[in-house]
């Protein structure tokens, strides 16, 4: 049997994580829609348990994150070893998660919310460290995404900029068996520990089809404005060299993601909050051409690499932001897989050359 290309619409699996079905995203059957208004940490406890926390659980899941939102000395030490080398952040994020691996492999402390409040420390701190900056500590009174906001920026964020925060983070936990999930969940399926499985998934997120794009669209808004090139030029003169447009096009939802539908609403007012409307005019008029010439919608991406801009971060920490926020959609495809998935090993088939015979090494001489 031919297997679509990029297995695009095979089922390998069962999950009660999330679904995209009908072009429909929802968390444990709640639409996203009504999610993107939830506390981080409630969504949190959602995908890991299937179900909304009591408010007791919620301020309980929400003290052990945010104390645990410190990373050891040591894996500080060895963090700002690895940035001395000028590297692309998801590199260090990368090594960064395998650190954390060997720095932190008490199996006590390997507790999933654990590990989560970690990767997000360990992300604030590279994006500090990259800018040569102290590294903040959290504030006990503060929800996580307060605190993660304060760890990366070394600001206190505003409530308006915490709200638009909170739904970024939601609307990207999870996202079913995408490329970089689907990796984690291989690595787990092998019942490798924690980190392994979340250091392939940041690999797997790095590149510019999956979490990379956002790196990459605001890296073209840039170019269009810096060289006053007509965003209509810009596209034709890229899909003429048979190149593509960054942020546009899913591979599940083709009539648009409803997660940008969302995201354009915040990135259109922290724009204007923040004096970057040029930024998102531009977006507009590349998203009614790319519709008119291709019918391709913008997906998450496009939109997230305004409001990280908005934020003040660097566009080569954007991806790394990816991880963040999706960080907690990966540990509960990798406890699901752990507890009910088996080895994932598929086939292929060959189609190289056959019946060869090896010379052997006398026939040389
Ligand atoms: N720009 C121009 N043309 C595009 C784009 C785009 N962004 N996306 C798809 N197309 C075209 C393809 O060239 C192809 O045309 P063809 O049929 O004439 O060859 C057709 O649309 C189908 O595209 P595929 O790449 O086959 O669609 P697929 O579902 O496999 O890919 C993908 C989806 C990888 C996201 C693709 O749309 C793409 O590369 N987009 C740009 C990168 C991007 O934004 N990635 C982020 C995705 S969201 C995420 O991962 C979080």
């Amino acid at each position: 049997m031919k297997l679509p290309e990029g297995l695009a619409g095979v089922v390998i699996s069962e999950t009660k994580i999330s679904s995209t079905k009908d072009a429909i995203l929802t968390y444990a059957g709640y639409p996203i829609q009504e999610l993107s208004q939830a506390p981080y940490e409630e969504v949190v406890y959602l995908l890991w348990h299937k179900k909304l926390p009591t408010e007791t659980q919620l301020t309980e899941v929400r003290k052990q994150m945010v104390s645990d939102m410190v990373l050891p000395d040591e894996t500080i030490r060895l963090m700002k070893y690895i940035a001395l080398e000028p590297q692309h952040p998801m590199s260090i994020l990368r090594t960064t998660v395998s650190l954390l691996g060997t720095t932190h492999n008490n199996p006590k402390r390997d507790e999933p919310l654990r590990i989560l409040s970690k990767m997000l420390t360990a992300i604030a701190a590279i994006i500090r460290l990259r800018d040569n900056q102290e590294l903040m500590k959290v504030n006990p009174q503060w929800g996580v995404v307060e605190n993660f906001m304060y760890l990366f920026t070394g600001r206190c964020p505003t409530s308006q900029q915490v709200k638009m925060f909170n739904t970024v983070m939601v609307l990207h936990a999870d996202h079913e068996f995408n490329a970089s999930t689907f990796t984690a969940r291989v690595v787990a399926s092998t019942q490798a520990d924690y980190y392994s499985c979340l250091t392939a998934a940041v690999c797997a997120l790095k590149g510019p089809l999956h979490g990379g794009a956002n790196e990459q669209v605001f890296k073209m808004l840039e170019d269009i404005r810096t060289t006053g090139q007509k965003p209509i030029d810009y596209v034709n003169e890229r899909m003429a060299a048979g190149k593509k447009i960054m942020g546009f096009g899913h591979r599940i939802y083709k009539d648009g993601d409803p997660r940008a539908k969302i995201l354009r609403g915040i990135a259109e007012q922290i724009a204007e909050n923040t004096n970057n409307s040029v930024y998102f005019n531009l977006q507009e008029q590349i998203r009614d051409y790319m519709f008119e010439k291709t019918h391709l919608h913008p997906n998450v991406d496009y939109y997230t690499a305004l409001i990280y801009h908005c934020l003040g971060l660097d566009k080569s920490t954007f991806t790394t932001m990816f991880a963040a926020c999706r960080t907690a959609g990966w540990l509960a495809h990798i406890m699901e897989q752990q507890a009910d998935g088996c080895l994932i090993r598929p086939s292929s088939e060959y189609v190289g050359p056959i019946n060869r015979h090896y010379p052997g090494y006398e026939k040389e001489s």
